[in-house]
């Protein structure tokens, strides 16, 4: 067997322990895979007194991340601190200019500075593994890099928060409105700590950006997503897509269009019997879609520890194993700055509006929809009690374009009883 491969730890939270955890338990596992030990060597956290339930002892302690990133003793550093900037960022430099490979989780750090890091790490001669940052346990990376790299990618998607989609289910699930399962989620502890990144689409968002970068041969543009999160998703909503046989999903997909890349994290509607549409809870799904090998889908666990350690030490062995690959797939420096598109694709979208109860409030409405050049698909009205007739339409495929025109000369009539609600159905 050769010698061992030696990691220098940074983060010891809920990944960072779930990775101690399976390079204790799974020694002798890892070592009939890989050809060789690996063994932690040293370790870095904000409080060296912190109890975490795993004797640490054994292992060097620094305080400094960016000092364990350059000992000599190390072979890989593992950054599992998270957070785009500070300590993260810096340690993931310092590690490359001393001439380690890296394993992180962070997607942040990558959506946000993966170019330069990558460029870095490639003309060091070093690789930068982030399995885990995408989609948790699911190994998406490996998937669209090494199995479907004979294919030229034509779409990826996927529900990459799980989070969100527990809040969206649990909502559809109990009749309960946003506020209340948000509230619930956070008393779960399901929140980061800044709850924005999730609800606010900004977590998917970052993983969106790094699948696009592999599938598409663009640097990672963070910036180029159109991002809408799940604030503004009412119970209403939920019960009337359900009614006309959709869910509502925070959906990320990226795609080439004539224009350049569209990107785009959203509530989308998807139909209830897809595979996106049965998705439960906190589950993650990504749909990666190619030439050749048309349509595959991915399910499993996006968060925890367990899956995102697995996810981790999956990188680790292929170090372990000298498997040596350009961080996003391609060098660096033939990635293209991609062209952020926005959505122009057509697609079919979910209208919901509460119009006056009087004669010809709903002619106006198909005729302005007519007018802009959307063609109505399905139609419903529902009861109601007060002078506001709620009313439900599918649009044909449109574009944005031609919607946007007929929603703001919907507004300006005297039917209109509150702002119409818009969100794309995604074909899935
Ligand atoms: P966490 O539980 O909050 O742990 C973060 C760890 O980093 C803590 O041990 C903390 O030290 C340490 N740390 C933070 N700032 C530091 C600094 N400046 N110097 C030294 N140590 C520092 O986070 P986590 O959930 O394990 O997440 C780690 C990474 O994995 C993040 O990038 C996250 O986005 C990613 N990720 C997490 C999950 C998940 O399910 N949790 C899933 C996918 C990806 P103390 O303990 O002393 O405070
Ligand atoms: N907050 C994230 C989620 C954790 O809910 O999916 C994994 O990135």
């Amino acid at each position: 067997m050769t010698s061992s491969l030696r990691l220098g730890i940074a983060g010891l939270g809920t990944v960072g322990i779930g990775v101690v955890k399976i390079v204790r338990s799974q020694a002798a596992l890892l070592a009939a895979r890989t050809g060789r030990q690996i063994e932690i060597v040293a370790v870095s956290a904000r409080d060296a007194t912190k109890d975490r339930g795993v004797n640490l002892s054994r292992y060097d302690w620094e305080d400094d991340p960016v000092a364990l990133a350059r000992r000599d003793d190390v072979d890989v550093f593992v950054e599992l601190m998270g957070g785009s900037d500070g300590a993260a960022r810096d340690a993931t430099h310092a590690a490359l200019d001393a001439g380690k490979d890296v394993v992180t989780a962070n997607k942040a750090l990558l959506a946000l500075h993966g170019q330069a890091l990558a460029e870095q790490a490639e003309a060091a001669g070093r690789v930068i593994r982030f399995e885990a940052a995408v989609a948790g346990g699911i190994p998406v990376i490996k998937a669209l890099s090494e199995g479907l790299a004979g294919n030229e990618i034509t779409r990826v998607m996927g529900v990459m928060n799980g989070t969100c989609n527990y809040i969206l289910t649990r909502m559809e699930h109990s009749g309960l409105p946003y506020a209340d399962v948000f509230q619930e989620a956070s008393d779960l502890g399901y929140l980061e700590a800044d709850p924005t990144l999730d609800v606010g689409g900004i977590d998917a968002s970052h993983k969106l950006a790094l699948l696009s970068a592999i599938s598409f041969g663009t640097r990672p543009d963070f910036d180029g997503i159109e991002i809408e999160g799940i604030e503004r998703v009412s119970i209403d909503d939920i019960r009337a897509a359900a009614d006309m046989g959709y869910r509502i999903k925070l959906l990320g997909v990226a795609q080439r269009t004539g224009r350049g890349l569209e990107q785009r994290m959203q509530p989308c509607l998807v139909p209830e019997a897809s595979a996106l549409g049965q998705l439960e809870g906190g589950t993650n799904m990504v749909v990666l879609e190619g030439d050749s090998v048309e349509q595959i889908v991915l399910r499993g666990p996006g968060a925890g520890m367990g899956p995102t350690a697995s996810a981790v030490m999956g990188d680790v062995c292929d170090i372990a194993r000298g498997f040596r690959m350009p961080v996003f797939g391609q060098p660096a420096t033939s990635l293209e700055a991609s062209v952020p598109a926005r959505a122009v694709l057509p697609a079919p979208y979910y209208l919901r509006m509460r119009l006056a109860d009087k004669p010809g409030a709903l002619a106006k409405i198909a005729t302005i929809l007519g007018n802009s050049g959307v063609s109505i698909d399905r139609m419903r009205q529902y009861g109601h009690s007060d002078s506001a007739a709620p009313v439900l339409i599918v649009t044909h495929k449109t574009t944005r374009v031609a919607l946007d025109e007929a929603l703001t000369a919907m507004q300006a009539t005297d039917v209109m009883r509150s702002a119409p609600v818009a969100l794309r159905i995604e074909a899935v």
